[in-house]
């Protein structure tokens, strides 16, 4: 992997497109985060109507199978797809990550592992079908995805 990024800034200082390339590589990064939480924002939804708003609805294997894919992707690290100068770029739209993140990386662990810890807890309380149990989890897990979004997600534009 070093080899290969001093290979990538040879690359940018000896070929005039080389810019071009490196921020495709940029680009990529933000496209896979956005499609990231917008899945887990899809999964996030069913577990919303089925446990909050339409309890009546409620699927046991759904909610579990939701619960399950949302901790997948919290433990898929992530941190990947937070590379250095992607405050700035297009993924499927512009990205909306704050140059904040790149200064503060306590408050970024600790964000991080809030996502990954209450998204494991929600699996696992899942799993019983206890519904009351669920509620206040995916409570729980709301708080830690907006606790991200309000210190590194720009508002939208
Ligand atoms: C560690 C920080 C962090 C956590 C935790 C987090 N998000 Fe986000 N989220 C972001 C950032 C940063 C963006 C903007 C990504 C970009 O545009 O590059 C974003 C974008 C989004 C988007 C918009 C996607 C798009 O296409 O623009 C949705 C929806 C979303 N998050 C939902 C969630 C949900 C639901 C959770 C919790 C289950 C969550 N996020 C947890 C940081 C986080």
């Amino acid at each position: 992997v070093k080899f290969k990024s001093k290979f990538a800034l040879a690359v940018i200082f000896t070929a005039v497109s080389a810019s071009a390339i490196a921020g495709k590589d940029e680009d990529q990064q933000i496209k896979f985060r956005q499609s990231a939480y917008t899945f887990t924002a899809w999964n996030a939804g069913k577990i919303k109507s089925q446990v909050v708003d339409h309890p009546e609805t409620y699927n046991k294997d759904q909610v579990i199978a939701a619960a399950n894919a949302i901790a997948a992707v919290a433990n898929s690290g992530l941190g990947a797809l937070y590379g250095p100068g992607t405050d700035q770029g297009t993924g499927w739209k512009k990205t909306r990550l704050k140059p904040e993140f790149f200064e503060k990386p306590e408050d970024v662990t600790k964000v991080a592992l809030a996502f990954r810890d209450e998204s494991n807890e929600l699996a696992r309380v899942a799993a019983t079908g206890d519904v009351g149990a669920i509620k206040t989890q995916f409570g729980k897990l709301g708080e830690a995805c907006k606790s991200c979004h309000d210190k590194f997600r720009a508002k939208e534009e």
